[in-house]
């Protein structure tokens, strides 16, 4: 049998999922193809998506726009995109399209591997600094790895407010300002950050000042565009171990191949491939 896979989004034409999950499929010694969807928004996407049900797909990713709008296009959603209200992961199960969530899983998955100690730390104090999809992704998927201390510090305190009601009963949860996420920064074991601040081409900003990080902290930012942003090059230098977040791409790859073949496939040293992918060697 070959699988089928794809992705559906816009604009998506310089997407490395083509490039990830092949790796993939030839890591697990199965064969298939990955073909990349652009639907214009401007299209009818009902009409885009009864095309790729008559090419009866196996499964496919779902990126922007259109992880929320697929959802009511599917038969039944998994508990994680159902807490998240968007979907990046669809599997064709005889017929019928099942809608996952591997975002956060895939971050929580590549803080695990970079850090495994945590395995056994799940009580360390967790600082969430933003509060839109990303951080809600990452913010359930800590509770559900087990994880029980997550405040989240964010610009506007409504939209930390939010994410925190999806809080599960065996989590303690503040809502804090980023003025006092600075100054009580030294409270943290580990830190993420899922804002957009400190992207191409706004490289000098940071969304805290970071000075009174703990020694040995663990400071983790999601943006990747550039890989090393001035928010991990300070941590560094003040004694933190970094985590580059943008490898959670490779694992929620590795989550979402493994619910359309039931096969885990191994990350060797893709996280290293894809970095020099990224920056176009
Ligand atoms: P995504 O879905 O990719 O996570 P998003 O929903 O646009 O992106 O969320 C962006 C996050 O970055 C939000 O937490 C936003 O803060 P607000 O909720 O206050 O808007 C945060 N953010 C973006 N630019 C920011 C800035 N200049 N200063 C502080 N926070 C910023």
């Amino acid at each position: 049998m070959s699988y089928h896979l794809g992705l559906i989004g816009y604009p998506i034409k310089h997407s490395l999922s083509p490039w990830i999950h092949q790796q993939f499929l030839n890591q697990t010694g199965l064969k298939g193809t990955y073909d990349l969807f652009e639907f214009q928004p401007d299209q009818d996407f009902s009409n885009d998506l009864d095309q790729l049900k008559e090419k009866n797909i196996h499964g496919f990713n779902v990126t922007v726009p259109y992880k929320e709008k697929i959802i009511h296009h599917l038969d039944a959603l998994d508990h994680n995109a159902k807490a998240m209200g968007a979907v990046n992961t669809v599997y064709n199960r005889n017929g019928e399209w099942i809608g996952y969530n591997t975002d956060g899983i895939g971050y929580v998955r590549s803080l695990l591997n970079k850090f495994p100690q945590l395995e056994r730390e799940k009580e360390k104090r967790i600082l969430l600094i933003g509060a839109g999809g990303a951080a809600r992704g990452i913010y359930y998927a800590l509770m559900i790895f087990g994880f029980s201390s997550i405040d989240i510090a964010n610009r506007t305190l409504q939209s930390a407010r939010n994410i925190a009601h999806l809080r599960l009963n065996h989590v303690d949860t503040n809502v804090i300002s980023l003025q006092k996420a600075e100054t009580d920064l030294y409270e943290y074991d580990i830190i993420i950050q899922t804002t957009s601040v400190g992207m191409k081409p706004n490289i000098d900003h940071t969304i805290i000042h970071l000075s009174k990080v703990k020694t040995g902290c663990i400071v983790s930012d999601i943006v990747y565009q550039p890989i090393k942003t001035k928010f991990l090059t300070e941590a560094e230098k003040l004694g933190a171990s970094i985590h580059f977040g943008h490898t959670m791409l490779l694992y929620q790859a590795q989550a979402a191949s493994e619910i359309w073949t039931f096969k885990k496939a191994k990350l060797n040293n893709l996280d290293q491939k894809l970095e020099r992918k990224w920056r176009g060697e």
